[in-house]
C-alpha cells in the first residue's frame, strides 16, 4: 500500500513536477499514464526515495518515506526510465549483481537469475556483453533484474518503451506471475488496460483520474468516438451519431469511422489537451 499526500515537488530552477497529490495506490498492479512531461518520472522516483519531495508525505506499508528510508529501500526495487548498463557485464551479471546488491543468499541468486531470464527470452544471450545487445535486450535486462528481486514492491518507469510485440508480451507475461506490488509508468494504452488492475492518469503534476479501466470506460456508456480522415476524431453521444443515419452514411463514405471509447479517449478528454472538432 503507497500513500502519498499533498506531495510538492518543485525543482531547483523552479519547475513544479507535483503539484500537491494525494493518492492512495493499494493494487496488485498499477500504471501511471500522461503525457510527456506531466510528472509520472518524479513521482516514481520520489516514491522509490531516488528524489526528495520539497513537501508532502509517502507512506510505503505503513513506512515513512524519509523518516524509514533504509527499511523501504529493502522492500523496494526500482528500474528507473533513463538507465544505463555496464556494457562490459552481461544480463546474467546485471540480474547477479543486482541480486546480490540487494543481500540475497548465494544460493538462491543463481536460480532466481535463470528464471527470471528465461522468463524474458534472454536466456540465449545471458553471456553476451550487454554493449553489444540491441536497446530492446537491453530493457528486458533490467525487467529482469527487477522481477527477480523478490522486492515487495516494484517500481518500473517505462519497462517497455521502444520493444517489440513479442519481448512486451514477455514482459507482461513475467509481470503478471509476480507476487508484489508493480507501479509502472506507460505509454501504451493497450499496456495499462491489459496488464494493470489500476489506472492513474496525471496530468500537470496532478493525477486526474484513477480506477479500473472498465469502471472509468463505462461512464462513457452511450458515447462513441467517431474518427475522421487526417487523424481529426472527436466523442459523440451514440444516438446522435447512429440515429442520423443520414449523416453517419455521409461521414461513412468521407472515410470516418465510428468506434467504441477506449482508454486512448479518457486519455485524450481527461490530460491530453485540446480534442479537434
Ligand atoms: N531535474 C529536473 N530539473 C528541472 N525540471 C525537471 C527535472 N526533471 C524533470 N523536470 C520537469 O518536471 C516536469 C515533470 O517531468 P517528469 O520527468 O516527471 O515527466 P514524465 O511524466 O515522466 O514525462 P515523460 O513521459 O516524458 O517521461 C517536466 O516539466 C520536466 O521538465
Ligand atoms: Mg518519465
Amino acid at each position: 500500500m503507497i500513500e502519498v499526500s499533498r506531495l510538492t515537488k518543485r525543482y531547483d530552477d523552479g519547475t513544479v513536477a507535483l503539484n500537491n497529490v494525494s493518492l492512495k495506490l493499494n493494487r496488485r498492479i498499477t500504471s501511471i499514464l500522461g503525457r510527456n512531461g506531466a510528472g509520472k518520472t518524479t513521482m516514481i522516483r520520489i516514491m522509490s526515495t531516488q528524489l526528495k519531495p520539497t513537501s508532502g508525505t509517502v507512506k510505503i506499508n505503513g513506512l515513512d518515506l524519509v523518516k524509514d528510508r533504509d527499511e523501504i529501500r529493502k522492500i523496494i526495487a526500482s528500474i528507473p526510465q533513463e538507465i544505463a548498463p555496464w556494457d562490459v557485464a552481461s544480463p546474467q551479471e546485471h540480474v547477479e549483481m543486482f541480486l546480490s546488491a540487494r543481500g540475497l543468499k548465494r544460493s538462491d541468486i543463481k536460480h532466481l537469475a535463470e528464471k527470471s531470464l528465461k522468463e524474458l527470452g534472454l536466456w540465449d544471450v545471458r553471456d553476451k556483453a550487454m554493449g553489444g545487445l540491441s536497446g530492446g535486450m537491453k530493457r528486458k535486462t533490467f525487467v529482469a533484474m527487477a522481477l527477480a528481486s523478490q522486492a515487495e514492491i516494484i517500481f518500473l518507469d517505462e519497462p517497455t518503451t521502444g520493444l517489440d510485440p513479442i519481448s512486451r508480451l514477455e514482459v507482461w507475461s513475467a509481470l503478471r506471475k509476480i507476487n508484489g506490488t508493480i507501479v509502472i509508468t506507460t505509454h501504451y494504452m493497450e499496456e495499462a488496460k491489459e496488464l494493470s488492475d489500476e489506472v492513474v492518469l496525471v496530468n500537470n503534476g496532478r493525477p486526474v483520474m484513477q480506477g479500473e479501466v472498465r469502471k472509468l470506460l463505462s461512464r462513457f456508456n452511450g458515447r462513441v468516438r467517431v474518427e475522421g480522415p487526417k487523424g481529426k476524431y472527436k466523442v459523440a453521444d451514440s444516438h446522435i451519431s447512429y440515429m442520423r443515419i443520414k449523416d453517419a452514411q455521409r461521414l461513412l463514405k468521407e472515410g470516418y469511422s465510428i468506434k467504441q471509447i477506449s482508454l486512448e479517449d479518457l486519455f485524450i478528454m481527461n490530460g491530453g489537451g485540446a480534442i479537434e472538432d
